[in-house]
């Protein structure tokens, strides 16, 4: 991996409306990051994504699973084109799928997922309906690198939300979402600026300073 990046290219995969691969955009058009999206891959022909791309000049491919012999070669022709596009670093940004290992192993600890859920709690999908029906009362969303688990990797930023009893799937999503559009944009900016080191399961932030808590909840802050 090379020890410093003037600037990170990314590659993102996303299956749908593709909200948190806009908030990266923009935080690179903001000068808030500094990165380039270098590709999109989508197996969604219908993905909401693929607009965004077109609207901001950025390459995409359509990529379907089921147009290949096996899962390990859908990864592996995904995998091809990143690297050959000098990807640094790989953003899931919703694509709903588990990542096969070809792609796991050529971008080993370079690969990012957002969860909408405080890891480990309520891995897998419909995190938020999950946290209403537990009955928790604070929940929020995890960036971590991608492993071959579900929702499993090493943990580098979480933001806390609260969840309220009239709260619906859907309200907790929307105010969920918001902290990740802030999130996700600021793990990538911590790797961009190479101060992000993996230990084992844990992620250690070198530098880190109060106004980068990994725990990023503003009323929260004045009492740790
Ligand atoms: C987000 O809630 C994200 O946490 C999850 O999938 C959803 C994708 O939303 N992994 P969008 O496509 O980024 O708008």
């Amino acid at each position: 991996m090379k020890k410093y990046v003037s600037t990170l290219r990314l590659g993102v995969l996303a299956s749908g409306r593709g909200s948190n691969f806009q908030s990266i955009i923009d935080a690179i058009d903001g000068k808030t990051l500094k990165a380039e999206i270098a590709l999109l891959i989508t197996d969604n022909p219908a993905a909401l994504s693929i607009g965004r791309a077109e609207k901001h000049g950025i390459e995409y491919l359509v990529l379907k699973p089921n147009e290949f012999g096996s899962k390990d070669e859908f990864y592996a022709r995904i995998s091809g084109d990143l690297k050959r596009r000098g990807v640094d670093l790989v953003i899931l940004a919703g694509f709903m799928r588990i990542i096969g290992k070809p792609l796991i192993d050529a971008f080993r600890n370079r690969i990012m997922n957002i969860h909408p859920a405080l890891l480990p709690a309520f891995p897998g999908l419909h995190s938020q309906k999950q946290a209403i029906e537990y009955g928790v009362r604070i929940s929020g969303c995890t960036v971590h690198f991608v492993d071959e688990g579900m929702d499993t990797g090493p943990i580098i930023i979480q933001a806390a939300v609260p969840v309220y009893h009239d709260d619906t799937e859907e309200i907790l999503s929307e105010r969920i979402l918001k902290f990740e559009h802030n999130i996700y944009p600021e793990a990538i900016r911590l790797f961009s600026e190479g101060r992000i080191v993996v230990e084992g399961r844990t992620v250690k932030i070198k530098e880190n300073g109060p106004s980068e808590q990994s725990v990023v909840n503003p009323r929260v802050r004045e009492f740790i």
